[in-house]
């Protein structure tokens, strides 16, 4: 009786030490990248999620709440920010240089990522999990499968201004289920800084900024008893301070779930 409980001991204990040998180690986040931490290089680990030439999540999506991510202008170039660089939704839109250089597939030459999602695997003081395109993009030309076949990899990374293409607008998209008396504004594709800290509403005719709060992801919410009467200026402000505005870029007779750019 003793023998077997002495071995049962020895089992339990060897599984214990077999499952933080295998475990994932936690690593503690490092300190939040700022819009004005710099452009130093900073070590990071890289990963990938979704099919191995998408953009990530099934439905293109992700948590910053953005869609259709695989299209142009994020092209899925797309990744999920660990804490400090998803910043509990602060972090969308942000855009980086990352680069490998091990494993030999890696290119070593900087490609641009825009974060759209979230994960906090705590593999790493700063974690980049790619949609198969971005992660195969550190690849040299026509070893993208290589790469991804690596699973993980070291990479370099540092916080970059947000530059799309010509025609780019900044972009509004009214969320499903905002009415008269709530609504819900995702703001998308702002250059620069990329992620915004502040979104404030003007009632046309009205002096007066309302300001939104934050909801999720990159959509900003209020919820008022008054109603609420397009078209609406928008004003949003980037993490480094600079404002932008979209002159009556919500029309009168706006309806949920649309997008509006700016003009
Ligand atoms: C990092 O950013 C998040 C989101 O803005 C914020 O809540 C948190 O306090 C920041 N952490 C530090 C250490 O500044």
């Amino acid at each position: 009786m003793a023998s077997s409980s002495s071995v049962l001991l020895v089992v339990a204990l060897f599984a214990v030490f077999l499952g933080s040998a295998h475990g994932i180690p936690k690593v503690p986040p490092g300190p939040n990248i700022t819009a004005t931490y710099g452009d130093k290089w900073l070590d990071a680990k890289s990963t990938w999620y979704g099919k191995p030439t998408a953009a990530g999540p099934k439905d293109n999506g992700g948590a910053c709440g953005y869609k259709d991510v695989d299209k142009p202008p994020f092209s899925g170039m797309t990744g999920c920010g660990n804490t400090p660089i998803f910043k509990s939704g602060r972090g969308c839109g942000s855009c980086f240089e990352i680069k490998c250089t091990k494993p030999e597939a890696c290119s070593g030459e900087p490609v641009v990522v825009h974060i759209t999602d979230d994960n906090e695997e705590p593999i790493a003081a700063y974690h980049f999990d790619l949609s198969g395109i971005a992660f195969g993009s550190m690849a040299k030309k026509g070893d993208e499968q290589k790469l991804r076949s690596a699973g993980e990899v070291e990479i370099q990374f540092r916080r970059v201004k947000c530059k799309y293409p010509e025609g780019t607008k900044v972009t509004f998209h009214v969320e499903k289920g905002s009415n008269p008396n709530y609504l819900a504004l995702l703001v998308k594709f702002v250059a620069g800084d990329g992620d915004v800290v502040a979104v404030d509403i003007k009632e046309k005719g009205k002096d007066k900024w309302i300001a939104l709060k934050e909801s999720w992801g990159a959509i900003w919410r209020i919820d008022t008893p008054e109603v609420l009467k397009g078209p609406f200026t928008v004003r949003y402000t980037t993490e480094g301070g600079t404002k932008g505005e979209a002159k009556d870029v919500i029309p009168e007779g706006w309806k949920a779930d649309t997008a509006y750019e700016s003009k």
